[in-house]
């Protein structure tokens, strides 16, 4: 019989309980991923009611009967981030899994940044490659560990977040990317954080100039700045169609339900036209200058995402926040190591000057309360 009570309670114990909670309506909530308030827009539930009619759900695999209007979102995606091909996964955790755990073999080495999201740890664990964690965002570091270990392997990836998704910072690409093309090896960029938010909402390679690549394979989410669900893999043809043919988090799970597959390609037409990643960059530089006084961060992001870090005292300054009617959820360990819990505070295009300026107010008084 299981005993999973004692486990329960080892997990009380150290103050480590997760719990659901729902986030009340009139509350102010910097806590969701949907930077550009997609998820809520008039013209992507007009499109999603649209795709209704071909059914609540997709009925089946891609490889089945779920093939419905999956392929229009592809060509969508691969040309909205310029490469030959993409490839839409029921999560961004299924592409995550499925890319990497089919791509990544026997005899290769995966090189991951130590912060890269669960997801991608997921996947470096169930590939038969053997991994190397790299200091976070360090390319000294890297460049080291692939002269000392990166001998005789088939092929050698280095796999990384674009955008880290509880720190907000922005991965080294061009430096990687330049890494990648030294040792003949293959860039995976998960840009969940990225998409729709960096280089006109193009993405981290767009941020910093750089072209699609035969040896680069971006990965994003269809259900952060997109507003929907789902994850995305694009790359060269014949990383698809391999992809398509061995990667088991795509062959053996339905289809994105055809609603949310109409829904995120209103979504993607609407980030292209321009203003909302305007609108959500204006945003980040408000929120900069109103943070910055209350001392809360020290430097400009460029992202939307602020990692208040306040170690033990997190969790308390959290549930003040949420009675006090903002919703800022606090994240503690195993997702960021110990000693560095915080609040993730992410920003979106809905935010006004006072909402920022509340926000400050109220964790200023926690810091007294707490
Ligand atoms: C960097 C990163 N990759 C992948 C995922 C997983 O995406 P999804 O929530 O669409 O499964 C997340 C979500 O938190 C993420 O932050």
């Amino acid at each position: 019989m299981l005993n999973l009570k004692k486990e329960l309670e080892y997990i009380k114990y150290n103050n480590l309980y997760r719990y659901l909670r729902r986030k009340e309506n009139n509350t102010l909530d910097f806590s969701s991923n949907d930077y550009l308030c997609l998820s809520k827009h008039p013209e992507v539930i007009d499109a999603a009611r649209e795709g209704l009619k071909y059914g609540l759900g997709s009925t089946g695999s891609r490889l089945t009967s779920g093939n419905i209007n999956h392929e229009v979102l592809e060509e969508k995606i691969a040309e909205f981030k310029g490469t030959e091909r993409a490839l839409v996964y029921p999560t961004g955790y299924s592409t995550n899994i499925g890319v990497i755990s089919s791509l990544c073999k026997r005899g290769d080495l995966i090189l991951s940044d130590e912060l890269n999201h669960a997801s991608i740890i997921d996947g470096c664990r169930l590939s038969k490659a053997d991994v190397e964690i790299y200091n976070h965002c360090n390319i000294d570091n890297l460049r080291n560990i692939i002269e000392e270990k990166g001998k005789n392997y088939n092929n050698i990836f280095i796999i990384t977040d674009g955008v880290f998704s509880m720190d907000g910072d922005i991965a080294p690409l061009k430096d990687i990317i330049k890494i990648g093309e030294e040792y003949n090896g293959i860039v995976i960029v998960d840009d969940a954080h990225g998409t729709g938010v960096l280089g006109n909402g193009k993405g981290t390679l767009k941020h910093f100039n750089l072209k699609p690549a035969d040896n680069i394979i971006q990965i994003g989410t269809l259900s952060k700045a997109i507003g929907g669900l789902g994850g995305f893999v694009c790359g060269i043809e014949e990383v698809i169609e391999y992809l398509i043919n061995t990667s088991r988090s795509f062959i053996y799970s339905t289809a994105l339900p055809p609603s949310v597959v109409s829904g995120s390609i209103r979504s993607l037409e609407l980030i292209e036209e321009g203003d909302l990643t305007k609108k959500l960059q204006g945003n980040i530089r408000e929120a900069n200058r109103i943070f910055k006084k209350y001392n809360l961060i020290k430097g400009d992001s460029l992202t939307p995402i602020y990692p208040i870090v306040l170690g033990e005292k997190t969790m308390a300054t959290s549930e003040y926040l949420i009675k006090n009617k903002i919703f800022a959820i606090g994240i503690r360990y195993p997702t960021v190591p110990r000693g560095l819990e915080r609040i993730r505070i992410s920003i979106n295009v809905g935010h006004r000057r006072e909402d920022f300026e509340r926000l400050c107010r109220l964790l200023m008084i926690s810091f007294n309360e707490v």
